[in-house]
């Protein structure tokens, strides 16, 4: 997929590299799109420039008249911040929505804003809400309004050798109400059909600014002017609402396309704006601050962030898998699946699409659930992994299933990680055998990586916690009722 992986330390080596090898290189944050892009042949780039181990870019935090945004802050990040859900409600509502835990723990708003597709989540919100995108480059930074980012379909401003350093959302002193709504073809995992922000500001019951973005209609995404100027001055009364959602049809040209034609687009925004216009009439304000399911827990004081690539001269990777630690050769160019996989002879986490959206190669990477599929593997060089093999069944031991060993580049033996002889099963996996919840198998390692780590989070979880959990693993047998029992029986409070 790649050849050569540059893992810059410091925000001046990632501008030198970035400036020096403009439009041959490509940025990667969590990877959560680059991958699925050059899976695709999409862009494809023989060199990638890997942000996550440039220090002190990862922040939500308040500097006076805005709320910043760090570049490498992911959507979880956001979403555990007191101050996102405070300042910026329809950003952490737009979070909330995007794919499935596993992957709101890697990916980063400022790549959703990057990839610049029309249907992007964070988009909208972020268009309402004003947000000024600062830029760094050699040369030094800049800032722009989002509502001038953008040039087309996944065209930006950003100019080569520049990458965007942080985001800016103005605070606002007056009473303003905010939502962030999204209708896509699933709960978790699907790109919006359609998606609308909308935040208005009142005086004395009556809107005096109203700031609507639509997305999923139009090359990028757009403000719904004759809405907007519509509301103006009026009170959001049940009939205003309806009538002011009709003129959207006028702010917008939607297509067919694969997820819906272009009629159905029209109905389903106008029936958002009904419905967004109507919660933030009953007073939807900022304040309101969820507790998000993250699987995402924090890593042990032992296994830190991952280290710089730079500590190692040669290509290898070393990393401490369940608990063993070993190095790697001729790995910087696989997925961390296709490098547990292949090298360390785990073959748990199963490969079901390649591209985040099924979840069997579920593995713990420094405490966090993640699609390792999604993963470069020189991005856990110092980390702490766990896989499935964690929990070391009877079942494994029963295959008689062997470490491999192999001989590296300098001759010494590089050993796949050991399995612990643990002589039982884990609870959640006895659970699973109780409840009849695996039929054919091939989803239920990514199953229980995910389970495990919601009940590791969340000892307790109901079962709308449990659903969101599981939103990113798909099982093409069981119909999920005998996984999510399983998951009752050992931690569940047995609500319906
Ligand atoms: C299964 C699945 C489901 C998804 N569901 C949704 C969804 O529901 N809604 C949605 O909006 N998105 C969704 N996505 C898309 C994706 O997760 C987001 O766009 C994500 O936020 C991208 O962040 P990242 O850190 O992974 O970016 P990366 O993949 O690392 O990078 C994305 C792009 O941004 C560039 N880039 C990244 N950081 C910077 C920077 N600081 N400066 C300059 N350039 C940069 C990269 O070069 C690349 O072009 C989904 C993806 C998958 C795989
Ligand atoms: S999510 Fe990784 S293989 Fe499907
Ligand atoms: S048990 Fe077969 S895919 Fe889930």
């Amino acid at each position: 997929m790649w050849q050569t992986f540059l893992q810059p330390t410091s925000l001046a080596e990632t501008l030198d590299l970035a400036g020096e090898y403009g439009a041959d290189a490509r940025l990667i944050a969590g990877g959560t799109d680059v991958l699925v892009e050059l899976q695709r042949g999409v862009k494809p780039t023989r060199t990638l420039i890997d942000l996550s181990a440039v220090p002190d870019l990862e922040y939500v935090s308040l500097h006076g008249s805005y709320l910043a945004i760090g570049a490498l802050t992911t959507h979880n990040t956001l979403l555990r911040s007191p101050l996102s859900w405070q300042y910026a409600l329809p950003l952490a509502q737009a979070c909330q929505e995007i794919g499935a835990p596993q992957i709101r723990t890697r990916a980063t708003v400022a790549g959703n804003l990057l990839t610049a597709s029309p249907a992007n989540d964070t988009i909208p919100p972020l268009l309402v809400l004003d947000a000024q995108l600062v830029r760094a480059s050699k040369t030094g930074a800049r800032g722009l309004p989002v509502s001038e980012f953008y040039r087309g379909v996944r065209r930006t401003e950003l100019q080569n050798g520049e990458i965007l350093r942080e985001i800016r959302i103005p605070l606002d002193a007056g009473e303003r109400r905010g939502i962030f709504l999204k209708l896509g073809l699933r709960r978790a995992q699907a790109i919006a059909v359609v998606n609308v922000a909308l935040l208005l500001s009142f005086v004395n019951g009556q809107v005096s600014e109203a700031r609507i973005a639509v997305g999923c209609v139009a090359p990028t995404v757009v403000r719904a002017s004759h809405v907007e100027a519509f509301l103006m001055g009026k009170h959001l009364e049940p009939e205003i609402c309806q009538q002011a959602a009709q003129l959207i049809a006028q702010d917008c040209a939607p297509i067919d396309d694969v997820r819906a034609p272009a009629t159905y687009r029209l109905r389903a925004l106008t029936n958002l704006i009904v419905h967004g216009l109507t919660r933030l009439a009953r007073g939807t304000a900022s304040g309101e601050h969820p507790r998000p399911v993250l699987l995402q827990t924090e890593p042990p004081a032992s296994s830190g962030a991952s280290l710089p690539l730079s500590l190692l001269a040669d290509d290898s990777v070393q990393t401490t898998i369940n608990g063993n630690t070993a190095r790697f050769a001729h790995v910087r160019q696989k997925t961390l699946l296709n490098f547990l996989r292949e090298d360390a002879g785990l073959t748990g986490s199963k490969e079901g699409c390649a591209e985040g959206e099924c979840g069997a190669c579920t593995v713990w990477l420094n405490g966090k659930a993640v699609m390792s599929c999604l993963v470069p593997a020189a991005q856990v060089h110092g980390a702490d992994i766990k896989t499935i093999e964690m929990h070391n069944s009877r079942l494994a031991q029963a295959n008689g299933e062997k470490p491999a060993e192999k001989q590296s580049e300098a001759g010494e033996v590089v050993t796949s990680v050991q399995r612990d002889e643990g002589r039982y099963l884990q609870p959640l996996q006895q659970a699973f055998i109780d409840c009849g919840a695996v039929q054919c198998g091939f989803c239920i390692p990514g199953m229980l990586m995910a389970g495990a780590k919601l009940l590791e989070e969340c000892p307790h979880p109901d079962r709308e916690q449990m659903r969101s959990a599981l939103s990113g693993n798909l099982c093409r047998c069981t119909g999920y009722r005998k996984i999510l029992d399983a998951l009752v029986q050992v931690g569940g409070q047995q609500h319906e």
